[in-house]
């Protein structure tokens, strides 16, 4: 609340002002209100009441309705009505904040500690990765949101959700409303820079209290405590955030100044001594199968537990073998969520739409009697594709069976036969484009069937820009499936180079558009025109090439123009660009195909011309490449190595920063040869290029190294 009675604004009333005064008058205010904002939120140090900041807001807004060409970029209007993400400032994690591989049945666990063992080849790595021996440490799977709090000195400086694990939100305000995070870490011997991970949740109380008050008061309940917690912790007036029963749980940590603990069970015990709350029913289990005892007890419990759980966390504990197993794609190697069975309900099947992708795919979707499945309001569901329809003999009307497994996509499991409407009939898959009328066919072999309409299909279109805006690509804010729709529509945007073209004066004119919202969407493209050549890559859409393959590419390639022109060599044919192109660990034939097609098609060509009049694609930087001696090097394995096995040896280097090929040619920068080494590194004496032996590479490996 903020104390001091009002007093009455004693300055003109809005009609009564010139532009000029009007103008001056708009950059009082911004300022005035920034002001208070700032002792509100931050100092904790209001000094007008709530009514009298009221009134300073409804001022702003009376002069921008009179004089909408004076709005200022900065103005407070801006900032209230916006989507919530917009008023966040984005915060880079300095370590990815990773996800989960999941496992449902206890199998799928056992294989996942068999593939842990894979791993290593020394007998003592060996000895303690055993299913009989293995330590690991099992937690409760808390069913909240995750955040990242560092702490500097002991004190904590900045907190983020963990957004897209790359780039989260600032809510370092909202955290330090939360009692269960110490504001100064408690003891000593933390490290001076330190980034605790952990879970912010709701209780089910709370949450019960938390949606009895917001009927009260005429608002929309919350489906479950999860997005409670996470509706409370992402508000903008940290206030709002203050009034919500928020805790927090430690689990993890990202950048750390200086190791603390050897094990996961000893970290958590620190986490606890410097004052964080941290799970009582964790524990530390010798084997997998004592690790899947703890999850039936747990799965047993689950209930009468006062927060929801979705399943159990478990992660090798010993910290160095943690390390060495890194991670693929977005998760470590060494831990895994073993989630709850999932939950079913029974509803009706009211109708199937298809959906068209970027590729032109044709997708159906079943669209739900709306439901509740373990606390999830469910309306849609995936339905693959036509066969699945076929072989389920789905009828519209049907009643069907619905899963839901934690936050996988709903699936219809089965159809009650004996509810069947007498008058159902079998479902018609369309063979054309629900959009564009255009052929829709099933190659020979394909499960999907594809629009043909390409550059014509605007549900195509719309899709693919939609995909180029997205938030792995250019992550433009305030420019959603809609927005894009309407302007393809209008002929607004055609193109990618479009979206950098739009004019704001046309844009405002619009029907649900003014002045200020086609300004800030202007702002938004603007501070997109730079962006790194994995994103750019992501961005294109070409078939296969998603996220973790652009990555691929620019780790190689590092310069746009470098990439550009190799695809394009590859494409007039040049057999050695093409041959470069797959030595690449991790792309196949296909995806080079999908590439090098893309790179054949002159329109393509044309977009990419296109947008390096608008844009600047910045030169992929390796993570890891100030530290380590590999980042941006090619390197290559041959012979047998005895110390670790080609997994843990490839790894290794890319968490080093480097780009493992699977032959030798004239930009290999290194090879490592192990026993019986074979023809690999005859080439590389002959190309000249440098070759380590295992005790030489080993050496280079135990260098610090971080995540890609
Ligand atoms: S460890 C490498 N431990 O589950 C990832 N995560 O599905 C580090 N979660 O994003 C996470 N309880 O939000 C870990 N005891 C626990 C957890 C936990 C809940 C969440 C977390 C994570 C998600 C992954």
């Amino acid at each position: 609340m903020r104390k001091k009675p009002a007093r009455p604004l004693e300055r003109p009333a809005p009609e009564a002002l010139s532009a000029a005064e009007a103008e001056a008058e708009l950059a009082f205010l911004a300022a005035e209100i920034a002001r208070h904002d700032r002792l509100y939120y931050l100092e904790s140090a209001p000094q007008v009441s709530d009514a009298e900041y009221d009134a300073l807001r409804r001022r702003n807004e009376a002069i921008e309705r009179r004089f909408p060409a004076l709005v200022r970029p900065d103005s407070p209007s801006a900032r209230i009505g916006a989507a919530p993400a917009a008023g966040f400032a984005k915060v880079r994690h300095r370590r990815p904040m990773l996800s989960l591989e999941n496992a449902f049945a206890e199998e799928e666990v056992r294989a996942f500690f068999a593939g842990v063992r894979a791993f290593f080849r020394r007998e003592a790595d060996l000895a303690l990765v055993a299913p009989e021996r293995i330590e690991i440490m099992a937690e409760p799977k808390i069913d909240g949101l995750s955040a990242s709090l560092r702490y500097e000195e002991g004190r904590l400086v900045l907190a983020a959700t963990r957004g897209d694990g790359v780039v989260g939100e600032e809510v370092t305000a909202n955290i330090r409303t939360l009692e269960s995070v110490p504001e100064r870490l408690l003891q000593e011997g933390w490290p001076k820079a330190i980034e605790i991970r952990g879970e912010v949740y709701m209780e089910k109380k709370g949450f019960l209290v938390l949606n009895g008050q917001r009927a009260a008061a005429g608002e929309p309940p919350f489906a479950n405590p999860r997005n409670a917690a996470a509706g409370s912790l992402r508000q903008l007036d940290p206030a709002v955030t203050a009034g919500r029963p928020l805790r927090f749980f430690a689990y993890a940590w990202g950048e750390s100044s200086a190791p603390f603990a050897r094990t996961h069970e000893e970290a958590l015990c620190r986490l606890r001594d410097w004052g964080f709350a941290v799970n009582p029913f964790s524990r530390l289990c010798r084997g997998v199968e004592a690790a899947l005892l703890f999850y039936r007890e747990i799965a047993a419990e689950r209930a009468s537990l006062p927060y929801d759980i979705d399943g159990v966390v478990y992660k090798v504990n010993d910290l160095a073998l943690e390390e060495r197993l890194g991670m693929v794609s977005r998760a470590p190697r060494s831990a895994l969520a073993h989630k709850f069975p999932a939950e079913k309900a029974l509803t009706i099947l009211r109708d199937i739409v298809i959906q068209v992708g970027r590729q032109g795919s044709l997708t159906p979707v079943a669209i739900l009697e709306p439901i509740t499945v373990g606390g999830v309001v469910v309306g849609r569901a995936s339905l693959h594709n036509e066969d699945e329809i076929a072989r389920k003999d789905l009828r519209i009307g049907d009643a069907v069976l619905v899963e839901r497994a934690g936050d996988v996509i709903p699936q219809i499991v089965a159809v009650v036969r004996e509810r069947r409407p007498q008058e159902s009939e079998p479902f018609h898959f369309p063979d054309h484009c629900p959009v564009c009328g255009s052929l829709a066919v099933r190659e020979e072999g394909a499960v999907v069937r594809r629009c043909t309409g390409g550059l014509i299909c605007p549900a195509q279109a719309v899709e693919r820009l939609r995909h180029f805006v997205g938030r792995d690509s250019f992550d433009i804010e305030g420019l959603g499936e809609k927005h894009i729709a309407e302007f393809w529509k209008d002929g607004l945007i055609r193109t990618p180079g479009d979206i950098f073209r739009l004019d704001p004066a046309r844009i405002g004119t619009r029907e649900g558009w003014g002045a200020l919202s086609a300004k800030n969407l202007a702002a938004a493209i603007d501070g997109r025109r730079a962006l790194s050549l994995d994103r750019f890559i992501n961005a294109l859409g070409i078939p296969q090439i998603g996220q973790a393959t652009a990555r691929l590419l620019a780790r190689r390639y590092r310069s746009y123009a470098l990439w550009r022109r190799e695809l394009e060599r590859a494409a007039e044919g040049d057999s050695e660009a093409e041959a470069r192109l797959l030595d690449i660990h991790g792309i196949g034939k296909d995806m080079a195909a999908d590439l090098i097609g893309f790179f054949a098609e002159p329109h393509n060509r044309a977009i990419l011309d296109d947008l390096e009049g608008e844009i600047e694609v910045r030169d992929y930087e390796a993570p890891a490449a100030a530290a380590s001696a590999l980042a941006g090097k090619t390197i290559v394995f041959t012979g047998t190595l005895s110390s670790m096995s080609r997994s843990e040896a490839k790894a290794r280097a890319e968490a080093l920063g480097g780009s493992v090929a699977s032959s030798v040619s004239g930009r290999t920068d290194l090879v490592v040869a192990g026993a019986d080494p074979g023809s690999k590194a005859a080439k590389a004496a002959l190309l000249g290029v440098k070759i380590l032996d295992e005790e030489a590479w080993l050496a280079l490996a135990a260098e610090p190294g971080r995540d890609p």
